[in-house]
C-alpha cells in the first residue's frame, strides 16, 4: 500500500481518473514529483484509498433511505435553473441550511434574501460568491463550509458550461471536468466516516447526450461524460462502506431555457428539431430537480439515474454498466485503472499445478498469450499433459512449455519439479497451487483431498517463498492458490471440499501478511464459484444424500468457463496485493474482496476482544 501511495503521487491529476483501454504491461514509474496543491494531494489520497477502480462491476444490496432533515446541502450553480429549483425543493423537504456556491453575486444574495424571509430564518439560505473554476478558491470555499463534522452534507455539482468555441476548451475542461473532481473529492475527504466525518453524498448533474451521439457541443458533450466514469468510480460500494460518501449521478434532457442563449438561430432550429425527434432529449427544470431531490433519498452509491420530460427518474445502472461489459472486450483483461501497480507476466517463469485440465490448462493458455517466458505444466494426468504440451509448443515455441509428471502430495517429486524448473530457467516468479480435487466418499479419498487441497498448497507456497524471496537472494514473485467460493462461505453439502478450501484461504491470509514481509513474494488467494470442468463431474460426496444436496447448490451458482476463470486470474497476478483475496464467480470480472474480509475479521477480533 505505502509502495502504491508513492507510485501514484507521481501520476497526474486527470490520468488517475481515466481507464485506459489497452492491455497493461508496464510499471509505473518512481515518484517524480511532490509539489502537490490541494486538490492534487486530495485526490491522490481518495483514489489510493479505493486502490482498485473497480465500480463498474459491484452489486448493491436492498436499498437504504435517506431524508433530507438534518442535511445540510451544498448546491453549486443555483442561481437559476436547475440548481435553483434543487435549492427550493430541498427547502421544502426540510433541509437543515442550504449554500449556493454561484458566481452571479446579484442573483445570489436577492435568491438568499428572499428565501431567508421565506423561512424567517436568516441562517437557512446562504449565498458565496465561489467561481468554480478557479481551483483554490473552490477547495478553499469546501474546506470553510464543510466543518461541522457531526453534520451529513450533499453537494450538488450542477455548474456548467455549455458554450464551445476553439478557444474555450480549457474552459469547458475547467468547470465541466475539473471543478467536478475537484469538488467531489475535497468533499469527500472532508466528510468520510472514516476520518470521522458523518458521511453524505454528491450528486453530479450530466446532460442526456452523453448518453447518445449528437452532432453538437461535442467539447460539452466530452466533457461531461466524464462525470459517469469519475462516479462510477468514486461511487464504488466497497469505497462507500469505509466513507459513507454516496456518490450518485443525474442526466437529465435538455431543459427549455439550456440551449437558448448559446447558439445561434439557424443551429438552435436545428438542434431543437433534433431533440424533439428523440424521446428522452428535453426535459423540465423542475422534473430534473425532482430527480435529484429523489435520487438522494434512495440512489445507491456509484449510481446512474435518467430524468427525462416530466416522468420521475430511472435507475439505469444497470444498463451502463451492460454497455461497459458489452463494450469491453474482455473486461477483466483490458479494464484497467492508472495508480494501480501493475505487474506484467512478460519474461516471467512460472509453475502450474494441475495444469493437464481445466481451470489449469486453461491459465496456461492465458499466460503463454500474455507473453511468459517459460511455464513448467505439473500434474498426474501424463497423457493429457503430454499432449497438451506438443500442442502448446507447436504455436509457441519449444522452449515455452514443459510437461512434468508430478503428484504434488509426494514433496520430493514437487520441489524437485520447483527446483527444476528454476534451474533450467534461472528463476522462478510465480507458482500456482491449482491441483485440487473434491471426491469425498471414503476415509481414504478425503485423506487425499486433505493431502492435495490443504498440505501440498501450504508445502508448495512455503517452498516456493524461500526460492523467490529477494531477503534470500531471489528476485521475488507470486504465488496463487486456488480456493473456491466454498473458502469464503460454508457449502455444507460438500463439507470437506469446502473445509479444505477454507483452510487454503486461511492460510494464504496468514502467510501472505507477516511472513512474507520483506520478501517481495505475493501470496494471493483465488476463490472461484462454480466452473465448467470435469471437477463437477468427478464430485462425490460423504452420503448419497449429500450428493443430491451439492448438485442443488451448484446449480443455484452461475456456472463460468474456465477461460473466464483463467482471465481473472491473469487480473489478479497483474493487480493483486499481498494476501489478497480475489472472487472469481460467474464469468463477471475478478472482484478483489479483501478489504471486506478484514472488516469482518475486524469485528470478530472486536467481539474477541470483548470477551476479554
Ligand atoms: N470447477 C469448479 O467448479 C471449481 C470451483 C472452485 C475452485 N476450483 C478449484 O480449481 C482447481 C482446478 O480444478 P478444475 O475445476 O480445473 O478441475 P480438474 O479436475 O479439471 O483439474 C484438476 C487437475 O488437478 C490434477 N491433479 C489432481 N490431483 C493431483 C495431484 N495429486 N498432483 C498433481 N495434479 C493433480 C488433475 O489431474 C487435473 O488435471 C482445483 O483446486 C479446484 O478445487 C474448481
Amino acid at each position: 500500500m505505502a509502495t502504491s501511495r508513492a507510485l501514484l503521487a507521481s501520476r497526474n491529476y486527470f490520468s488517475s481518473v481515466i481507464f485506459t483501454n489497452q492491455k497493461c504491461n508496464t510499471t509505473p514509474t518512481p515518484c517524480q514529483s511532490q509539489s502537490i496543491n490541494s486538490s492534487r494531494y486530495l485526490l491522490k489520497k481518495t483514489l489510493c484509498d479505493i486502490n482498485l477502480i473497480r465500480g463498474l462491476h459491484t452489486r448493491s444490496k436492498d436499498a437504504v433511505k435517506y431524508d433530507w432533515q438534518n442535511a445540510a446541502l451544498i448546491v453549486v450553480g443555483a442561481c437559476k435553473g436547475i440548481g435553483a429549483h434543487v435549492l427550493k425543493m430541498a427547502l421544502n423537504e426540510g433541509v437543515e441550511s442550504v449554500t449556493n456556491l454561484d458566481i452571479n453575486e446579484k442573483a445570489g444574495f436577492a435568491m438568499q434574501y428572499e428565501l431567508n424571509q421565506k423561512y424567517s430564518d436568516k441562517n437557512k439560505v446562504r449565498f458565496l460568491k465561489c467561481d468554480i473554476t478557479d481551483e483554490h478558491q473552490h477547495i478553499d470555499t469546501l474546506q470553510n463550509l464543510l466543518v461541522d463534522r457531526r453534520k451529513t452534507y450533499v453537494i450538488v455539482n450542477n455548474a456548467g458550461l455549455i458554450e464551445q468555441r476553439p478557444d474555450m476548451s480549457k474552459e469547458a475542461i475547467d468547470s465541466n471536468v475539473v471543478a467536478i473532481v475537484t469538488s467531489s473529492v475535497t468533499a469527500l475527504e472532508l466528510m468520510r466516516k472514516d476520518e470521522k466525518g458523518s458521511g453524505g453524498a454528491i450528486i453530479n448533474l450530466a446532460p442526456v447526450s452523453i448518453l447518445c451521439h449528437l452532432p453538437y457541443f461535442q467539447c460539452y458533450n466530452a466533457t461531461k461524460s466524464s462525470i459517469l466514469t469519475f462516479n462510477m468510480s468514486l461511487g464504488d460500494e466497497e469505497f462507500f462502506s469505509k466513507t459513507g460518501v454516496r456518490v450518485l449521478s443525474v442526466c437529465y434532457g435538455a431543459t427549455d431555457e439550456g440551449l437558448v442563449p448559446i447558439v445561434n438561430a439557424k443551429d438552435k432550429e436545428e438542434i431543437e428539431k433534433l431533440m424533439k425527434t428523440k424521446e428522452g432529449l428535453l426535459t423540465k427544470e423542475k422534473a430534473a430537480a425532482k430527480a435529484v431531490i429523489e435520487i438522494y433519498k434512495t440512489g445507491r452509491t456509484g449510481s446512474t439515474w435518467l430524468s427525462k420530460e416530466i416522468k420521475p427518474a430511472e435507475d439505469i445502472t444497470e444498463f451502463i454498466r451492460n454497455i461497459y461489459s458489452d463494450t469491453t472486450e474482455i473486461q477483466c483483461y483490458y479494464r484497467v485503472s492508472i495508480g494501480v501497480i501493475m505487474y506484467d507476466l512478460k519474461d516471467k517463469v512460472a509453475v502450474v499445478t494441475g495444469a493437464s485440465n481445466g481451470i489449469g490448462a486453461s491459465f496456461v493458455r492465458e499466460i503463454l498469450e500474455e507473453g511468459i517466458k517459460h511455464v513448467r505444466l505439473l500434474d498426474i494426468d501424463k497423457k493429457t499433459g503430454n499432449a497438451l504440451q506438443d500442442e502448446l509448443r507447436q504455436k509457441y515455441g519449444k522452449d515455452k512449455v514443459k510437461f512434468v509428471k508430478c503428484d504434488v502430495t509426494d514433496d520430493g517429486q514437487f520441489f524437485k519439479a520447483l527446483e527444476d524448473a528454476k534451474k533450467d530457467n534461472g528463476y522462478l516468479d510465480l507458482l500456482v497451487n491449482n491441483a485440487g480435487v473434491a471426491e469425498q466418499d471414503s476415509f481414504a479419498r478425503i485423506r487425499k483431498l486433505i493431502e492435495i487441497n490443504i498440505t501440498a498448497l501450504i508445502n508448495g507456497t512455503l517452498k516456493a517463498i524461500e526460492m523467490m524471496r529477494t531477503d534470500k537472494g531471489g528476485r521475488g514473485g507470486a504465488i496463487i492458490n486456488v480456493c473456491s467460493v466454498g473458502s469464503l462461505i460454508p457449502v455444507s453439502p460438500m463439507f470437506l471440499y469446502s473445509t479444505s478450501k477454507r483452510a487454503a484461504m486461511h492460510f494464504t491470509t496468514c502467510v501472505g501478511r507477516v511472513p512474507c514481509e520483506n520478501t517481495d513474494v505475493r501470496v494471493m488467494a483465488a476463490c472461484i464459484g462454480v466452473t465448467d470442468t470435469a471437477m463437477l463431474e468427478k464430485l462425490t460426496c460423504y452420503t448419497k444424500d449429500l450428493y443430491e444436496k451439492a448438485q442443488k447448490v451448484l446449480a443455484s451458482h452461475p456456472m463460468q468457463s474456465s477461460t473466464a476463470v483463467a482471465r481473472c486470474m491473469v487480473e489478479m497476478y497483474q493487480k493483486g496485493g499481498p494476501a489478497s483475496i480475489w472472487l472469481i464467480r460467474g464469468g463477471l470480472p475478478a472482484q478483489d474482496v479483501t478489504a471486506q474480509l478484514d472488516k469482518a475479521d475486524e469485528e470478530m477480533e472486536a467481539i474477541i476482544r470483548k470477551i476479554d
